[in-house]
């Protein structure tokens, strides 16, 4: 049995009062955005004839997400990440922006205030001896191919585990993390160990929804960049390592085909060589386009909560 309620002036008088659409005070741009997501709910409600029992599951499922610190975590497996970006490269096409080496998810893991080094660094603490060691590298142009020097590279990746310094307090201060200052052609480089692919807590509340809905909740191997340099538009992105298992299904829907990059087997590294990194070395190489703009609030990384971030920058 389904009953029709939505439209009765008692839920539409409701809903009014709900968002507070009969009070002087309050933001009117939150009291709109309420009354829909309000409407859209209990229009669930009624369309899909939801029961007292299912409603207040969902109500303390939301209550154990935030409990379990997993709300940014849930967001990109539902894809919200994604489709930020998705509207921000439509912003970019709509504003003659596009171009370059393309974004994509931020994460939740990232942690302001890596050391700086300039055009070299060693980003692990070299306690992981069973790690495969790796020499990323790459250089950071303009949109026609012209180096910039002193553009910021700020790397950071998981360990052999599949786990973030800080985040996993067993890992040293900032290891697998560095920023990079790119050198007079534009390059950078950095010796790391190659990071593995992580997944959702097993137990946490993620990955229960996404049990649900039947997807995994796992990630491949990715390494994170923000690039940046005063003139031209900030890029937060990362890279796949192809061969993963999940290259090509992460469930944080963050991979794109330009940016899934081999990981090369070398006896030595040339780049490595000249920042005093001999012998057999796995090689990741990414090389960045940056597009101009001489909007300053495009320049800089969006405004979200980040670890040790202490400004908006
Ligand atoms: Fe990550």
């Amino acid at each position: 049995m389904t009953v029709k309620t939505m439209q009765t002036a008692e839920v539409k008088d409701l809903l009014e009062k709900v968002a507070g659409f009969d009070q002087q005070g309050g933001d009117e741009r939150i009291k709109k955005i309420v009354h829909r997501v309000m409407h859209d709910i209990f229009q669930i409600v009624e369309d899909f004839d939801v029961t007292p029992e299912e409603f207040w599951s969902a109500v303390y499922y939301v209550g154990e997400l935030g409990a379990n610190g997993e709300a940014a975590l849930l967001a990109p497996g539902l894809g919200m990440d994604r489709y930020l970006d998705i509207r921000q490269d439509a912003e970019d096409e709509q504003a003659g922006l596009t171009g370059g080496t393309p974004r994509t998810i931020e994460g939740p893991l990232y942690v302001a205030g890596a050391p700086l080094s300039e055009g070299f660094a060693r980003m692990d603490d070299g306690s992981d001896k069973d790690a495969e060691a790796i020499l990323i590298k790459g250089q950071i142009t303009d949109e026609n191919g012209a180096p910039l020097a002193n553009a910021i590279v700020d790397i950071w990746h998981a360990d052999s585990k599949g786990a973030y310094s800080y985040f996993d307090q067993s890992q040293s201060e900032y290891n697998l993390r560095r920023r990079i200052k790119t050198d007079s052609e534009g390059r950078y480089a950095a010796q790391s160990i190659m990071p593995s692919g992580y997944g959702c807590p097993p137990e946490g509340s993620t990955q229960q929804l996404l049990n649900h809905l039947g997807r995994h909740g796992q990630r491949p191997a990715h390494i994170h960049y923000f690039v940046s340099k005063p003139g031209y538009k900030h890029l937060t992105t990362q890279i796949n390592i192809a061969g993963d298992e999940y290259t090509y299904s992460d469930f944080a829907f963050a991979t794109r085909e330009e940016l899934v990059v081999e990981a090369k087997r070398v006896d030595q590294s040339n780049e490595g060589t000249k920042h005093g990194v001999t012998g057999p070395i796995t090689e990741v190489e990414f090389n960045v386009a940056l597009v101009a703009t001489d909007k300053p609030e495009l320049q800089e990384r969006h405004a979200r909560p980040r670890a040790l971030e202490t400004d908006a920058a």
